[in-house]
Parts: structure tokens; C-alpha cells; sequence
């Protein structure tokens, strides 16, 4: 009853009388707040059991009310686990979403006549176009105002994907996604026949030298449509139109949709949104899939931002083990957490057992610590490029590697790995050293040590090694990244009695396998004897280099060995630049 209301509001009147304010105005109620637009995410799996978690980890936070969300999830021709992991997700969350419509279908697992689970053959394209077609009918029935496509290897890392697509206010917009290489969602030029073309705005687009929301003949994998867009109600995934004569792939039927029908799409790489990962080859397996999706993964804990699984769904226990090594070493500085975490996750997630090692902290030791440990500069050395001699950061690099030789000797290992804590790995990484190794103990090279990363001094091409593939004689070579050392190899080096005439790690190995060129340097170590090979290509490379914006080295920023005032940086140095500090003057002297 009104006058029952009434005298609050009277009461409440009379109270802002006296307090003065508000004289003879009336409590107006604010309009309330517009909900968002509703949104269908079209979920399409297949054979993702590995991206998955992360997948729908970022589903799940997007900055984006679940009740305007619906999901419509499909799954089929599976081998692996895709279906149950799908399902346990769906059950978590169907009391957050707004609707979740789930189609898995468990038989059969295979299309006729595809060469793997990673073929695409006609029936395959069919399918999933008819798939498309239906989550847009879905989505269209129920009024959606936008419904969201994103593969099952597409990661919304940015929550506010959804929210920044949306306020573009565009018909068909991809947000630009990285990868592990040149790969990503969109074509900036398509041939007459329907085929991706490379234009000059690819490259700059990918690598985001322009930022913007540019219009582009294809996008695909990641994008949303608006369907409240009169033009966007005649899209259609399948059937193909009746003019299209273009190869029948469900991208380029729809880019083909949009082309017909004058929707113009878009891509947008304003910000970072997420990564997608290269799919394998026709032939390749999902296990190759999976091992290309840990590189992705590995590459995101570097350069950022990291995935996340979703809490909600099984994740499959790892089995780390030390690939046949005796022990393998990570070196890693105390008072570097941060590197030791991301590398610890880099090597869970590939399955590597490691023993950390606390390197010698060498902006911790003072000049006389220094001189108690027996250390001494070589007579003569000076940095190359600097002519500073050694940093305390290089004592304590050497004296890092120079321990764990000992613990080999020690211990009798007959074969150890060595990592530094600010690698990155080369894809397939495990597999491809565990081959490397296996040919080397077919074919009995007798070895002391490999290095899996390191940077060549000079552009020369190195010998090969007979009957092992992807394996060179080493040449003057700088870093030490990570090697693979043998108990003889541990052996030579301690015998080469190097603390007391120290130079820095990276320039002691090339003396010791008699390939450095400074005569002076070689006279003081006799039996430069030790046999060294290098994988060809490189396992494993630095994170950063020197003058990235990320770069910090611990062994070029510190003080003089032998003086604890005077301070140095890597500035100095280009051991620690991008390609070779020879190669220019290299190919001046070649002319
Ligand atoms: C498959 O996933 C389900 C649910 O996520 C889990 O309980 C099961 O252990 C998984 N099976 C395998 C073989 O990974
Ligand atoms: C979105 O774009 C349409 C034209 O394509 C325009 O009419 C409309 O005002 C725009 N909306 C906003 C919020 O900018
Ligand atoms: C060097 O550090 C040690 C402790 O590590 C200390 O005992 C010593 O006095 C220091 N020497 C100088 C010269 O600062
Ligand atoms: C350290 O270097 C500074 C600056 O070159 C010099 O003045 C000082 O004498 C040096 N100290 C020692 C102990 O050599």
C-alpha cells in the first residue's frame, strides 16, 4: 500500500531539511546498470586432452559474467581423454554458466581414410564445418548477441579478451594470437584460388611494429561474430555457397561467407591475448601435438603471460626422470627464485628430474674470499671486447661449473647433463637429446663433452659427425647454457688445475679442447686433449640477451675479482649479444 511507504520517505525528507541540503528536490533513483551482451563460447574438441586444462583454465577467467555466457561443447573422434576431461569441467561449471549445451559423441574414432588423428580430410572438414554451423544455429535460436569460436589449442591467456573484441564493435573479429613460430590466426592476403598468400603486412602485424584492428581476407581459429548484425544472418559454415570453388577447408568457406555477404573481418593486435599452438602435420600423431603444445607452453613462461590450467579438471601426473643421465645439474642462484621456479616448471612439464645446485654467488664473495679459495687471474687475461679482467660474477660461475665437475669425479658419474637456470629449450627437446645420445653409444664416439647451447664465435661450418645425426666437431665456442659432460671429460678439466689460473668458464673450454685463439692463454694448460661435439642445431638457448629489456646477467654485472670497488656491466662485453661478435668484421675481411 502507498501510504504505508509514504512515511519514510517523509521522514526521510524532513531529515535532509534539516540537514540543510537538498531543498525541495526529490530522491531520484539512478538508472540501473545495462547487463552485457549475451555470449555463446562454441567449444570443438578433439584429440586435446593436453591443451585442455589450459584451455578452459582461461575460459573460465575471462573477465566476463558467466550468466551471460552459454557454452555449446562438441566432441568426437577422439582417441584420448578429451571426452572425459570435457565432461568433468562441464559439470563444475554448469551452475555458473548461463546454459551448457554438451554433444559428445564416443564412436567412431577415426574418419575413413585419414592418414592420422591429425589429417584433415574432406569428410573431417565436413564435419566440423557442419559442427560450426550448428553452434551458430545454437546461438542464433537463442538470441545470442555474439558467439565466441576458439579451438581447444587457442589460449586466452588476456582475461579481457571478450570485452576487448566486443568493444571494437566489428562483424567478424579475430584477436591476434602468438605462437611457437610465424604461425597465427588471421591471412593478410588470400590468392584468386583461395589460398593464403604472404603479403608485407604480415610480419609487421605478427610482431605488433603496427598495433591496431586491420581488416584482412581471413581469420580464423579465434574470433567472435556479432550476430546482431543484419549481414552477419546470412553467414553460414555449411553448406558451402553455391558459387564457392575454392578448396574445401572450413576456414576458407567461411572467410568465403563473409567475402559473398560483405562482412569485412577484422584482426586485432592492440594487446596480447593469447597463443595458439602450430598444429601438426598430416601424418604426425597427437603425442607430436602435445610435445608441440609443452614448447608453447615453455616459450610462455619466458616471454610471458604464463598458461594456467583450470582447477576443475584432471591433470595428468608426470613422470620426470633424468633421460638416462647419472645426474642432471641446474645451477641456480639463491637469491634468483623467480629463475629457479620458471625453470623448475619448464623441466616438470618436460619431464626432466634435476638436482638443483646453489651456484657460487660471486657478488657475495669479497676479494679476499676470493684469493682463500685459491683462486687466481690468468697471467694476461683481459675481457675481449671490455679489457676488464674477471668479474666476481665469473669467479662464481666458474667455480659453479668447476664443483659439479668435482661432484662427477667424486661420485664416479659416468655421464652428467649441466643446465644454467636462463635457457629456453629447442621443441621436442628430450627427445631429440635422448636420440642424439643413443646414436653416439651406437656408433662408440669416445666424448668428453657437448654442448646443447652455446654460441659459435665464428660463422664457419663445423665438421659432422659420422653416422650421428645433428652432431659437430665444436669450434671456439662461447657459454655454457648446458653441456653434456662424461666422467673422463670431469676428469681433464679438474686436472687442467684451473682455479688457479682462472679465466672466465666459457673461454677455459675452448683452451681445453685447443680451439681458442690466444696462444698465451693455451701455453698455461699442456693437455688441451678434451673431446668436444656440439648438437647441430642447438637444444638450448639463453632466455634473453644482452640489452634486451629482459636481460640480467649475474656473471657480467659485478665488481673486478680482485677489487671490490670497482664496478662493471655487460655493456662492455658483446659475448652476451644476439649472433656472432665476429660476423661482421668476418665478412669485411672475406671481401
Ligand atoms: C581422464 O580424465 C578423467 C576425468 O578428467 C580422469 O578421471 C581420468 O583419470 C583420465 N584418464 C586418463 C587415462 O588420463
Ligand atoms: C557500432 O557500429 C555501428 C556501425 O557499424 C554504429 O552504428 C554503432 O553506433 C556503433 N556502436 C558503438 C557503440 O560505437
Ligand atoms: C670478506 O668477507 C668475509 C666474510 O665472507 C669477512 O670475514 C672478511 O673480513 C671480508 N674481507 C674484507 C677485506 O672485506
Ligand atoms: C680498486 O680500483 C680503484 C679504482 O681504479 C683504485 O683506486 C683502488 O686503488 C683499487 N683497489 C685495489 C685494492 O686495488
Amino acid at each position: 500500500m502507498p501510504g504505508l511507504t509514504f512515511l519514510p520517505y517523509f521522514c526521510l525528507f524532513g531529515f535532509f531539511l534539516e540537514a540543510g541540503a537538498y531543498f525541495n528536490e526529490e530522491k531520484l533513483h539512478p538508472e540501473s546498470i545495462v547487463q552485457n551482451p549475451t555470449v555463446v563460447i562454441a567449444i570443438i574438441a578433439r584429440n586435446a586432452a593436453h591443451s585442455l586444462p589450459y584451455y578452459l583454465g582461461a575460459i573460465e577467467r575471462l573477465d566476463y559474467p558467466k550468466d551471460r555466457i552459454s557454452i555449446w561443447a562438441a566432441t568426437d573422434h577422439n582417441i584420448d581423454n578429451t571426452t572425459a576431461v570435457l565432461r568433468e569441467w562441464l559439470t563444475v561449471m554448469q551452475k555458473y554458466y548461463h546454459k551448457i549445451e554438451w554433444r559428445p559423441k564416443e564412436e567412431p574414432k577415426s574418419y575413413p581414410g585419414e592418414m592420422g588423428p591429425k589429417h584433415w580430410t574432406n569428410g573431417r572438414y565436413e564435419y566440423v564445418m557442419k559442427l560450426k554451423q550448428v553452434a551458430l544455429n545454437f546461438a542464433k535460436k537463442r538470441w545470442a548477441d555474439y558467439i565466441l569460436y576458439c579451438d581447444t589449442d587457442n589460449i586466452l591467456t588476456n582475461p579481457k579478451t571478450l570485452n576487448l573484441m566486443i568493444a571494437e564493435n566489428k562483424s567478424v573479429i579475430a584477436p591476434m594470437l602468438d605462437s611457437q613460430s610465424a604461425y597465427s590466426n588471421y591471412w593478410c592476403g588470400i590468392t584468386p584460388q583461395g589460398y593464403y598468400r604472404r603479403t608485407a603486412e604480415y610480419f609487421p602485424t605478427k610482431r605488433r611494429l603496427r598495433l591496431g584492428c586491420f581488416p584482412v581476407p581471413m581469420v580464423h581459429s579465434a574470433f567472435l561474430l556479432d550476430l546482431r548484425r543484419e549481414a552477419v544472418k546470412q553467414l553460414a559454415f555449411h553448406p558451402p555457397h553455391p558459387d564457392y570453388s575454392w578448396p574445401f577447408d572450413d576456414i576458407i568457406v567461411f572467410s568465403f561467407s563473409c567475402r559473398v555477404s560483405d562482412v569485412q573481418m577484422y584482426v586485432c593486435n592492440k594487446e596480447r591475448y593469447g597463443y595458439l599452438n602450430v598444429p601438426a602435420k598430416p601424418h604426425q600423431t597427437v603425442e607430436d601435438d602435445r610435445v608441440n603444445f609443452i614448447h608453447l607452453q615453455l616459450e610462455s613462461m619466458i616471454d610471458g603471460p604464463p598458461m594456467y590450467p583450470s582447477q576443475y579438471v584432471f591433470m595428468p601426473p608426470h613422470h620426470p626422470d633424468k633421460m638416462g643421465f647419472d645426474e642432471v645439474y641446474l645451477i641456480n642462484l639463491r637469491r634468483r627464485p623467480d629463475r629457479r621456479e620458471r625453470i623448475l616448471n619448464s623441466l616438470y612439464e618436460q619431464e626432466i628430474d634435476v638436482k638443483v645446485v646453489d651456484a657460487v654467488d660471486g657478488s657475495a664473495l669479497n676479494s679476499s674470499d676470493i684469493k682463500i679459495l685459491g683462486v687466481d687471474l690468468l697471467p694476461g687475461y683481459y675481457d675481449p671486447y671490455s679489457g676488464r679482467t674477471l668479474t666476481k660474477g665469473e669467479v662464481g660461475c666458474f667455480l659453479s661449473h668447476y664443483y659439479i665437475w668435482k661432484e662427477i669425479v667424486d661420485l664416479q658419474l659416468d655421464k652428467a647433463l649441466v643446465f644454467e637456470d636462463d635457457v629456453r629449450f629447442q621443441g621436442n627437446f628430450k627427445r631429440r637429446l635422448m636420440r642424439v645420445m643413443e646414436e653416439i653409444e651406437l656408433v662408440e664416439l669416445d666424448w668428453d663433452l657437448i654442448y646443447l647451447g652455446r654460441k659459435q664465435v665464428n660463422p664457419t661450418k663445423e665438421e659432422e659427425v659420422e653416422n650421428v645425426q645433428n652432431l659437430v666437431v665444436a669450434d671456439y665456442s662461447y657459454w655454457t647454457l648446458s653441456y653434456v659432460i662424461s666422467l673422463q671429460g670431469a676428469l681433464k678439466l679438474l686436472n687442467a688445475e684451473p682455479l688457479a689460473k682462472m679465466l672466465p668458464v666459457d673461454e677455459f673450454l675452448p683452451i681445453m679442447y685447443d680451439k681458442h685463439p690466444n696462444e698465451q692463454y693455451k701455453k698455461h694448460f699442456l693437455n688441451r686433449n678434451l673431446q668436444v661435439y656440439s648438437t647441430h642445431p642447438l637444444l638450448v638457448f639463453p632466455c634473453h640477451y644482452a640489452g634486451d629489456p629482459e636481460w640480467v646477467s649475474d656473471t657480467e654485472t659485478s665488481t673486478l675479482w680482485d677489487n671490490d670497488s670497482v664496478k662493471t656491466d655487460w655493456r662492455g662485453s658483446h659475448k652476451t649479444l644476439k649472433g656472432s661478435p665476429y660476423q661482421s668484421t668476418t665478412s669485411r675481411d672475406e671481401l
